[in-house]
């Protein structure tokens, strides 16, 4: 695979500094090495630019840098959207409201293409809300619901070449919804394993359904990676924790399902801090599990198929 590695310092889209270090945090543990060492072609672009800022409003005054986060969806839609061409777009992030941008670049492509766009969600939240039902107004909040073309973003946001259909979008290790959050995951009916789900059935059966069904219609997989989807014990470098996170193992052998699913045609790693993080263990175990995504095993193993 030709990998495209993509900086996205955004941290705007959250209520405190340190997101913007992230792209030079996966960087210094490592990442081009670890897909390099796999066999993988890696280039590196460095850190995309932010697009110059519009004057933007919204009647919701809770909303925090509404310019800054447009402007960045701009841009990194368009930049996913060329590296997409040419190969694997890998971001590295940045805070999740950068998901907006790389949500519809993906978007476009895959439709040019005529193909599905897919979305793996893997986080403590949905991210599911619109400008209008935001309370705490950070825009890391928000990007899910603009990419599946939710009401309010018009004008303000982008238009998307595409919107996501609700039903080809599967979340795991949910467990901090907000009510406004609630009510539209149970109108829209994605697939939304919360970590209950993932109690009772093990992540294997959950991710297998998910991707039996990306491959029953030929797919394209985006995989969105907020470091709070996994345990604060193991992953402390990120601003919002959550206690109850996936563990080390559950999320291994996650990346190890997709990338024996042969589907995964982008990937986002968001949310790291590292002025949170310790001793960068953090960036390490995020920068292990792409890893285990590009085909890290402990052995061979007969390809399953899906
Ligand atoms: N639902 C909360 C909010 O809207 C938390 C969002 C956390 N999002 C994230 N990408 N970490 O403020
Ligand atoms: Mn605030
Ligand atoms: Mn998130
Ligand atoms: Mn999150």
């Amino acid at each position: 695979t030709n990998c495209i590695l993509l900086g996205a310092p955004v941290q705007d889209g959250t209520g405190r500094l340190g997101c913007d270090m992230g792209p030079s945090a996966f960087r210094a543990a490592g990442i081009g090495e670890a897909l390099r060492s796999l066999g993988h072609g890696v280039v590196d672009r460095g850190n995309v630019a932010p697009a110059p800022l519009r004057p933007l409003s919204h009647p919701n005054p809770a909303i925090h840098a509404l310019p800054e986060i447009v402007a960045w969806t701009e841009v990194l839609s368009q930049a996913v959207y060329d590296a997409g061409t040419e190969g694997m777009p890998i971001v590295l992030g940045g805070d999740h409201s950068l998901a907006a941008g790389t949500l519809a670049g993906h978007a476009r492509l895959a439709q040019e293409r005529g193909r599905k766009l897919f979305v793996l969600w893997l986080d403590a939240h949905p991210d599911m809300h619109t400008l209008e039902t935001t309370e705490s107004g950070h825009l890391h909040g928000v990007p899910m619901a603009y990419a599946l073309g939710l009401p309010g973003f018009d004008g303000i946001f982008p238009p998307l070449a595409a919107a996501l259909s609700p039903e080809r979008v599967c979340m795991m290790g949910l467990r901090s919804v907000d009510p406004a959050e609630r009510q539209v995951l149970a109108a829209t009916g994605l697939r939304v394993h919360d970590m209950r789900a993932i109690d009772e059935n093990g992540v294997a059966a959950l991710l297998r359904g998910f991707l039996d069904e990306v491959a029953a219609q030929d797919g394209l997989l985006h995989v969105s990676l907020d470091v709070d989807f996994l345990d604060p014990d193991i992953a402390p470098g990120v601003g919002t924790t959550v206690p109850g996170g996936a563990t080390f193992r559950e999320a291994h052998l996650i990346m190890e399902m997709l990338h024996d699913s042969g589907r995964v045609a982008s990937l986002d790693l968001v949310e790291l801090n590292p002025f949170l993080d310790e001793r960068g263990r953090t960036a390490r175990l995020m920068v292990d599990l792409t890893a285990s995504l590009m085909g890290r095993s402990v052995l061979d193993r007969p390809t399953r198929s899906f």
